[in-house]
């Protein structure tokens, strides 16, 4: 029978070994995830433009081009796209892409959408 002394000194000589192996965990999960992932409603982005821009992005398209990047369509933020292309796009549809009319969106809309997407691109 193992006195109460050395069970406890022995429970004492892992704790390192457990905090070791929490943090490195930690670490790797930490590592694992993905450190940016636009975000709907970006509280960060410095202006009012790329906000609405990014909320409107989240409604009207990300469902088919996820972040900006490729899903059902393909990725619009890895190539150097301008915005009037963006827009041209927007507003005439292609394939599979619905055409966004004025009455679905505004041009001042689809430009903040498309000034949204190039800040992605430069920024994301
Ligand atoms: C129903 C799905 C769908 C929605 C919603 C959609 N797209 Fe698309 N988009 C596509 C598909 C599919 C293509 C590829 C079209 C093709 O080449 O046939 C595309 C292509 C594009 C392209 C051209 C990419 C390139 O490589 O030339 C741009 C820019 C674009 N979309 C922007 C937008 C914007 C901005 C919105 C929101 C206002 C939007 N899309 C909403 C499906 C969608």
């Amino acid at each position: 029978m193992e006195s109460k002394q050395a069970v406890r000194q022995r429970t004492i000589a892992a704790i390192p070994a457990v905090v070791t192996l929490l943090c490195l965990c930690w670490v790797l999960d930490g590592c694992s995830t993905p450190s940016r992932v636009p975000a709907a409603t970006e509280v960060s982005l410095p202006t009012e433009a790329l906000r609405e821009g990014s909320i409107l992005f989240a409604g009207k398209c990300s469902g088919c081009h996820p972040g900006g990047r490729s899903g059902l369509g393909p990725s619009i933020i890895n190539k150097p796209l301008p915005s009037a292309l963006i827009r041209f796009q927007t507003r005439a549809g292609l394939g599979v892409m619905p055409a966004f009319k004025n009455h679905a969106l505004t041009d001042e809309q689809v430009k903040n959408i498309a000034t949204y997407l190039v800040y992605l691109r430069k920024e994301g």
